[in-house]
This record gives C-alpha cells, sequence and structure tokens, in this order.
C-alpha cells in the first residue's frame, strides 16, 4: 500500500523552476507517504540541492534513507525530524524548527551568487541611470574639492 501514487490534487508552484528544495514527510508505517511518493516520481528531480524532513509519532525508521534513495541524481544537503508536531506542538519541536530553518538559510544564500546578480542587474542599468548614481554616491561623500590655483598672465 506504501509503495502506491495516488492521484495528486493541481498545485500552482513548479518546482522545477527552484534550485533548492525541501519535502517534507509524514511517517506511513516506517516510510514516506504515497501522495509524497506520487510527487517526487512524477516531477522525476535531478541536480537539485534537497532538504528533507519527516514528522512520525513513535519512530521515523528509516523514512529518511528511503526518501534519499529515491531521490537519486540530487545533492540531499540536510534533513531533520520532528515528533508529532501537530498535536504535541512542544517548544522543543517548535526551537528545533527555527534553528533547522535558520541553518538551511545558512547552506542557501549563496554571497556570490548575490554579487554576480547586483553586478548584472548594474550592467543591465541604462547608462543615463548609472550617471546618476555615480553622482549621486559623489555627493554623498565626505569629499574636499582640490584648490586650483588661478591661471598666471603671460
Ligand atoms: C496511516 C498512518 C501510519 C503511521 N505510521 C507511523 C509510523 O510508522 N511511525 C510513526 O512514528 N508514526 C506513524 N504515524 C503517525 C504520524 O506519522 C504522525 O502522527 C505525524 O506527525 C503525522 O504528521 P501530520 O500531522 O503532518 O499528518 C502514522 C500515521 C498514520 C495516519
Amino acid at each position: 500500500m506504501m509503495k502506491e501514487t495516488p492521484d495528486l490534487l493541481p498545485y500552482d508552484k513548479d518546482p522545477w523552476e527552484y534550485d533548492f528544495l525541501v519535502i517534507g514527510t509524514p511517517v506511513w508505517a516506517f516510510t514516506f507517504s504515497p501522495p509524497i511518493r506520487s510527487f517526487i516520481v512524477e516531477r522525476t528531480f535531478s541536480d537539485k540541492k534537497i532538504a528533507l524532513f519527516c514528522c512520525h509519532w513513535w519512530g521515523k525508521g528509516s523514512t529518511l534513507e528511503k526518501m534519499a534513495e529515491s531521490l537519486d541524481g540530487n545533492e540531499i544537503i540536510s534533513n531533520c525530524d520532528f515528533r508529532d508536531p501537530k498535536t504535541r506542538n512542544s517548544p522543543e519541536q517548535m526551537k528545533k524548527a527555527v534553528v533547522w530553518a535558520q541553518e538551511l538559510r545558512e547552506i542557501f544564500s549563496n554571497p556570490e551568487e548575490e554579487m554576480q546578480e547586483y553586478e548584472q542587474e548594474q550592467n543591465n542599468l541604462p547608462i543615463v541611470e548609472i550617471v546618476k548614481e555615480t553622482q549621486k554616491a559623489n555627493d554623498e561623500r565626505d569629499f574636499e574639492p582640490p584648490i586650483i590655483p588661478p591661471l598666471k598672465k603671460k
């Protein structure tokens, strides 16, 4: 039963448009749930960076390992599990989620890429805008104009 791939309801985001994905599942019979299997099979991801998580009650078994296996060809960068967060919702579970989210943010943020995007934006600016920006930056700078001596008459 857990190997079934039921039809999914339509969703409006295309995961293929993202480099980084976070995929989570409830644990059912010590593995990931059939709808998540459908999602993985349907989309056949490759070359993505993926973080996995699962929610379980008494034991997660090898859920995360099995999920990772079915996502072969991708890079699994992190994983985490939560103990029945919906019903228990304990402060420890909340804290664990926040700490994990912060960890993912650090892994996912790429200052080099951000800088390249910024430079690209600058390159695409029309020349008048670049001149205006440079002028503004100069005006704001604490700047002593040089003293130019008067021209001597010959
Ligand atoms: C059909 C079914 C099978 C389950 N099997 C397991 C299991 O093998 N191990 C476990 O720890 N919890 C199991 N649970 C409990 C759920 O994994 C747990 O309640 C989880 O937090 C549910 O997440 P959700 O609230 O996001 O649906 C099962 C629940 C259901 C409905």
